[in-house]
């Protein structure tokens, strides 16, 4: 997904831009652009492709100096990924100035306006439908930046996080959200906007953010008008509605440093985040296990839990891999805490007139907290009167903060585009919602210990798994020219088996498909032979003879047969031509640990091929458009 980074501040802008622009990198784009207030005229600088032709255009330019700007990394969505669609976009006001916007989102009524604003004589430069933003700011604007946006914010329908400023108010910015994530960090002399904290937390860790159809004015000027770069400089910034009525933002603190965000000894982020699990489990698990109360502790809870004890029916949803921990949560919900569950892609339950009955409670599972899908799906259930809990990984995020209640991840920011620490810490929360939940209703002592004792060994076990990452390079590295995988699991490995085609999918652009292994009889077995790779998610457990079957249907057919199995486990050796050994865990804990290998065979996939693992092509981090 794009990135908005807008500074206002004492220091010189364009440098800040380009930190903040790459800093958001990693949320996918294709294009990029910035513009400057300098000599009250706006300089814009704009370039397809990555961060650095854009920095090196404006070098060639001669620099930009000046105390303000706006800059943005596109994800297109309308208008193919040119410059002439890349943002800044502008708009010129009665009064001859300039407005530059730069948006995350879509204004889904832009036909409608720009016919309107065509009519008025503006004259359209792109394809985009931000265009028609700066241009109704600018058609609106009458000598008050902040009235302007809020007036065109009032006739927009669609989504969007915007930074805006004009070339006649240069200490200035105004920016506002609906749908689209936003935070703003208030510095000393500065204030610096962005879509998300690692564009903010090298400037500040105080920050406000907005709710929806939320507006800020932040200005930022030398206190000596005759010494702008000088003496001190006062800033001051005010947040209301976008019908101007005043509200209170609470300044918050940023739990994030920039240590998290460096990718430190490693080539890429996933494969630091995949090596990491470890530390990042130890960090979600922490403080919610009570081995002498044999209980699970989850604080955030605590208000529901009444709700939770009398809930009829758990509904989860997420998109990508964070249903498919949804999915597994489908699977915990009902093993352990003996309430019916089912997971569903929020994209189709927002649009399938779902019946939700008294006593029902949707579980939003998102990384991000800011997927479009995700957030719109939660919004759909509890207006229809579902209890809304998160499973959410970014503090602060949209769903997080409108759910009734949720457990955050604690496994630190992700920034590979392919989730994966996140994806454990999901399902380790979803098994920790699961106990808590059992524990106070049929779960004996015992099971929960067993469960508890299991869980606070995870660190280590997933530890084990990491250190056969050169054993699976060399297995991937045997078929990685084959351009079909298939993936293939049982019971709580089903969904395993989805992720591990999802993240080679992604990364590799490898085409692979996960189904349950009973599936495979049912057409799929169709494409066996020995050019297709088929990994087998084999661990032991309570359908294992059914999946040795299924291998052995595989391999009379000619298929590579590469297993995920149980330590100890002898007898998968006769059948399997690559074994990739995880710990002996309860059944409900696999995939906790069945996913580690297949993390590892996408990124050594990915990076065989020779393609940029950390931003994969054509993929955003956080999809917040729909
Ligand atoms: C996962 O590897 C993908 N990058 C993608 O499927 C992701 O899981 C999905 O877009 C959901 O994102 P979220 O967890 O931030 O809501
Ligand atoms: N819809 C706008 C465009 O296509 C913004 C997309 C984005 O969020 O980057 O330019």
């Amino acid at each position: 997904m794009c990135g908005i980074v807008a500074y206002v501040g004492n220091k010189n802008v364009a440098p800040l831009l380009f930190e903040g622009l790459k800093r958001l990198e990693y949320r996918g784009y294709d294009s990029a652009g910035l513009a400057i207030v300098s000599e009250e005229k706006i300089k814009i600088a704009r370039a397809t492709g990555r961060v650095s032709v854009l920095e090196s255009k404006v070098a060639a330019a001669g620099g930009f100096e000046s105390h303000i700007g706006i800059a943005h990394t596109r994800w297109a969505t309308h208008g193919p990924p040119t410059e002439a669609n890349a943002h800044p976009h502008t708009g010129k006001t009665k009064s001859g100035h300039t407005i530059a916007v730069v948006h995350n989102g879509i204004i889904e009524n832009y036909v409608t306006l720009t016919k309107y604003l065509t009519e008025r004589g503006h004259v359209f430069t792109s394809q985009t439908d931000t265009e028609v933003l700066a241009k109704l700011v600018a058609e609106l604007y009458e000598g008050d930046l902040e009235k302007a946006v809020q007036s065109a914010l009032r006739e927009v329908t669609g989504a969007y996080a915007i930074a805006v400023m004009c070339d006649k108010e240069p200490h200035t910015l105004v920016c506002a959200r609906k749908g689209s994530p936003l935070i703003i960090g208030i510095g000393e002399d500065s204030y610096v906007v962005a879509s998300d904290p690692s564009a903010v937390v090298a400037h500040t860790t105080q920050v406000i953010t907005l709710d929806d159809y939320q507006v800020a004015r932040l200005c930022a000027g030398p206190k000596d008008r005759k010494s702008p770069g000088g003496g001190p400089w006062a800033v001051e910034f005010r947040t209301t509605t976008i019908d101007n009525v005043r509200v209170t933002r609470e300044v918050e603190e940023l739990e994030l440093d920039l240590q998290q965000i460096e990718l430190g000894k490693y080539p890429h982020f996933m494969l630091k985040e995949i090596m990491e699990q470890p530390e990042s489990l130890r960090n979600c698990l922490r403080g919610r296990i009570d081995q002498r109360e044999c209980r699970v502790v989850l604080g955030g809870l605590t208000p529901l839990v009444r709700d939770l004890m009398r809930a009829k029916r758990f509904i989860l949803t997420g998109q990508g891999t964070a249903f498919h921990a949804g999915r597994i949560g489908e699977y915990l919900l009902e093993d352990l805490a003996k309430i019916p569950a089912r997971c569903e892609y929020a994209s189709e339950f927002r649009y399938r007139n779902p019946i939700i009955e008294e006593g029902s409670i949707i579980i939003g599972v998102s990384q991000s907290g800011e997927t479009a899908d995700t957030l719109a799906a939660m919004r759909e259930a509890k207006e229809r009167g579902a209890m809304a809990l998160g499973v959410v990984n970014a503090v602060g995020s949209t769903i997080s903060r409108e759910t009734d209640a949720g457990v955050y991840l604690h496994v630190g920011p992700e920034i590979g585009v392919a989730s994966t620490k996140a994806f454990v810490g999901q399902v380790a929360v979803l098994t920790l919602l699961a106990l808590y939940i059992g524990k106070r209703r049929f779960l004996s002592d015992e099971t929960v210990r067993t469960y508890l004792n299991d869980l606070e060994k995870l660190p280590e076990h997933v530890a084990k798994v990491l250190e056969q990452s050169d054993h699976i390079r060399a297995c991937v590295e045997r078929h990685v020219h084959r351009d079909n995988w298939l993936f293939l699991g049982r019971g709580y490995n089903y969904p395993v088996a989805l992720e591990g085609a999802l993240k080679l999918k992604e990364i590799s652009y490898i085409h692979a498909e996960g189904m349950p292994a009973a599936e495979m009889k049912h057409g799929p077995i169709a494409l066996i032979d020995e050019g297709m790779p088929v990994v087998f998610i084999a661990t032991q457990g309570s359908q294992y003879d059914k999946v040795i079957s299924n291998i052995e249907e595989v391999r009379a057919r000619g298929g590579k047969i590469i297993a995920v199995a149980t330590e100890g486990d002898t007898r998968i050796e006769k059948y399997a031509d690559s074994i990739f050994r995880v710990p002996n865990v309860p059944e409900a804990m696999q995939p906790l640990v069945s996913v580690i290998p297949l993390q590892l065979v996408a990124y050594h996939a990915a990076v065989l091929r020779g393609h940029d693992v950390d931003k994969p092509r054509n993929l955003a981090k956080s999809v917040t458009v729909e």
